[in-house]
This record gives structure tokens, sequence and C-alpha cells, in this order.
């Protein structure tokens, strides 16, 4: 059959989906919205309607005749595209806007932790500041104090400063998330870890691991980023990590969902924190993780297509998933300015990689001549393939050593400090 699918988002993650989805021979067209100009060299870009518009995008799609929706991002999940897709009869993979709560409130994520009985660092939510700033008193520091809503990866405080994490408090109950609620838990020490399940509601299958580096600057200094680069396969991990995600997290967590009456179809990413006593789960995302999807997908070898219906039919149980023996690196280009204040507009020039690496966009716009300027924070991702990591990473430096503008920021350490 082949179908015309509708892909919602315009990053870097939503450009390697699209291109892994070109792959499959069941798809004869792959809208983005809103895309990117890279997307554009797979199929047409809809630009002009906001993703968060869920109304919006129901009523196109509709009047497109899509046969397939993916939503790659989680603001338009957590807006209730996924409810007003399938109100108009469309098929459309993705958790519903109450399931999406996992990742749109941190609060709902760990209460639903807790009754799965998943193991997570002690917490308490908080809407009063003072009682807030009181229990972080009763906390050993680093202190961990986040936001409750979405925050576009900057929700987030670690400090050892009690002075810090008041005036955080203050900004974060004042509204400057939308959500005035915050979570506080304890510090989880230790490397991070991210996995992916495809969920049907009641199962799941897991893609291969990949790690993700959060720090702008080289060493994990500097700022929290949406994510710096990736690698996968991930070598070392814990004894028995796919099993105890499947049983000790994610079907679990999907019981408890179903239980709720929210059944879980979609993505779950599972963040862990690997401490001595064992992995720790930091987070849940209701997505694909950016910049680890643009390495697990280099190196999926099943169609992307067929994962997506059996998880929509309730079936990933009978699957199996094919990955190439080889490994992925991914290094994000960055703006200058990135996180806080990145510089849009400069000229991209020198697009051009070898054959064997895969340049993906992410904050990527068109200028008036057609030329492709910065318009994000993360602009780029280069994504090499090798025989090991290591031959991966060499690969990927030198097509990245061919790409600069002023002010291109990067980390030269990415899958070396393992
Ligand atoms: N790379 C982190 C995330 O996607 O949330």
């Amino acid at each position: 059959m082949s179908r015309r699918v509708l892909l919602v988002g315009g990053g870097g993650r939503e450009h390697a989906i699209a291109w892994k989805l070109s792959q499959s021979e069941q798809v004869s067209e792959i809208m983005s919205l809103p895309g990117n100009p890279g997307m554009a060299d797979i199929g047409p870009i809809i630009e002009g309607i906001d993703p968060t518009d869920v109304g919006a995008v129901a009523a196109f799609a509709k009047a497109q005749g899509i046969d397939l929706a993916i939503i790659g991002p989680e603001a338009p999940l957590a807006a209730g595209l996924v409810d007003a897709l399938t109100a108009r009869g469309i098929r459309v993979f993705g958790p519903s806007r109450s399931a999406a709560r996992l990742e749109s409130s941190k609060t709902f994520a760990k209460q639903i932790m807790d009754r799965a009985g998943v193991p997570t660092a002690a917490w308490g939510s908080f809407v009063d500041q003072d009682v807030a700033k009181q229990f972080v008193r009763s906390q050993t520091a680093p202190y961990v104090i986040k936001a409750d809503g979405l925050a576009a990866g900057k929700g987030v405080l670690v400090t050892e400063e009690l002075s810090h994490a008041d005036v955080w408090i203050d900004e974060c109950l004042g509204g400057r998330f939308g959500e005035a609620q915050v979570v506080i838990e304890a510090f989880l020490d230790g490397p991070e870890l991210s996995i992916f399940a495809v969920c049907d509601g009641t199962d799941a299958i897991l893609l291969e691991p990949a790690r993700d580096y959060k720090r702008l600057r080289n060493g994990d200094q500097g700022p929290n980023t949406g994510g710096m680069g990736a690698y996968s396969p991930v070598d070392g991990l814990p004894d028995g990590i796919m099993e105890f995600t499947l049983d000790r997290v994610v079907r679990p967590v999907l019981a408890t969902m179903a239980a709720l009456g929210t059944p879980y179809v979609g993505f779950l990413y599972v963040g862990y924190v690997l401490t001595a006593k064992g992995p720790s789960v930091l987070e849940f995302n209701c997505r694909l993780g950016d910049p680890e999807t643009q390495v697990v997908l280099a190196r999926m070898q099943t169609d992307l297509v067929d994962l997506i219906d059996a998880a929509l039919d309730g079936r990933v149980n009978g699957v199996s998933l094919e990955w190439s023996e080889m490994a992925a690196v991914n290094v994000v280009l960055a703006a200058d300015g990135y996180p806080d204040n990145p510089v849009k507009g400069t000229l991209l020039k020198r697009l051009s990689v070898p054959d064997d690496v895969t340049l993906f966009h992410a904050g990527t716009a068109t200028n008036e001549d057609g030329g492709v300027i910065a318009a994000g924070g993360r602009v780029l991702n280069v994504v090499a393939l090798g025989r090991s990591v290591d031959e991966a990473r060499t690969l990927c430096y030198e097509a990245v050593d061919t790409i600069r503008w002023p002010g291109m920021q990067y980390r030269s350490d990415i899958a070396r400090n393992k």
C-alpha cells in the first residue's frame, strides 16, 4: 500500500524520521509541517500552520487525505494533536494529550513512576514558594529543581547554592514556564542513557540505546542544552538493562496508564541515570530524543512504517527489529549564543558532506535568495556511520571540519568521552 504521511515537526529528529520514512516502499509522499529546508528535499514542507494549532493541523490532514500522521515534538502532543487527528478519523502515531502528561507534567510523571514501582529519585512537588524553599533546606546539595511543565529543555536547575535555588523557585512559581508548580528531587549521579520504547498501549519493543551529551561544552561543562551530540551503540551498559527497561519500567508504566484510562501509544523516551546503586529514571518524554534519534534511525534496518503499524495495531509483541552492525555518531552544530540567545540569520555556506555522511537540518530556514540560514539554536546534525564508534567519530569530525560559519559552536568530544 502506498501511503501519504504527514510528519509534524521541523527539527533534526524529524529530518531523520523523514529520511527513514523515505526508505519505506509503503510511503509515496512525506509532507512535513512545518519541516525545514533539508526536509524539503524529501517532500513538501507545509508552512503557515502552527503545529500546536491542533484544529488547523487536523483540518489540513483531513483535506489532504493523509493516511498516516506521525508527531515528532512534545508541544503538539501536549496540545492534543493526536486527539484532534483521531477525532477526524486520521490514523496517527503518538500519545493522546492525557497520556502525553508523562512529559508535560513532571509531577504526573513522578506519580506514575511511584505507582508503577519505577526506580527514580525521591521527590516532592510544590506550589507554594515558602514550602518549596523549606523542602530544599531539608535536602543535601546539589539541589535539583524542575519546572513542572514543558520548558524546551530550560526548566531544570541543578545547583549547590541555596540562594540560586531560591531564585529559581521564585521564577518557576512566578509563572516563568506557565505551570506554577515545581518538582524538587534528589540528585542522581552517573552517566545518562536514553532508551526509546515503541508502545502499543499494553506492550512495547525497545530501540537500541544511544547516549546524548546535554552540556554545551567539552567535558560536560557549560549550560544544559537540548543535546549537543549522540552515539549508538553504547558499550559497557549494565547487564540486563534492556530486560530491566521493559519489565521494571515500560510495561509497569503502560499497565498503570491503561488502568487510569489513558493507555499510552507512541514513542516513550526513558531517560536514565546509571547510578552506583543501579539505573534510576530521570525523566520520561512522550517522543523520541533529539539528537539521539538521528543515530538510532541511522542504524535501524527495519521499515519504520512496519514498526509504527505494529504499534497502532496492538501487536509490537510479535515484532523483531533489525539493526546495522555499524556504529553512528551525530555531532550537533549550534548557533552562536545557543542555548540562551541563538544568533539567527547567519548564511550557512559549504553544506555538502561526503557520501557516507548525512546532514540533517534542524534550526535552518531559507532567505530571499534561496540560501540556507541559521534559524534556531541547534542548526545542523552531522551523522556518520563507521565500523566502530571510533571510526564513525573520525568520519563525522572530518565532515564537521568542512562546515564553518561565524560563531558556530560544537563539542569536539562527542563519542570520545564515553
Ligand atoms: N536529547 C534530549 C531530549 O531529546 O530530550
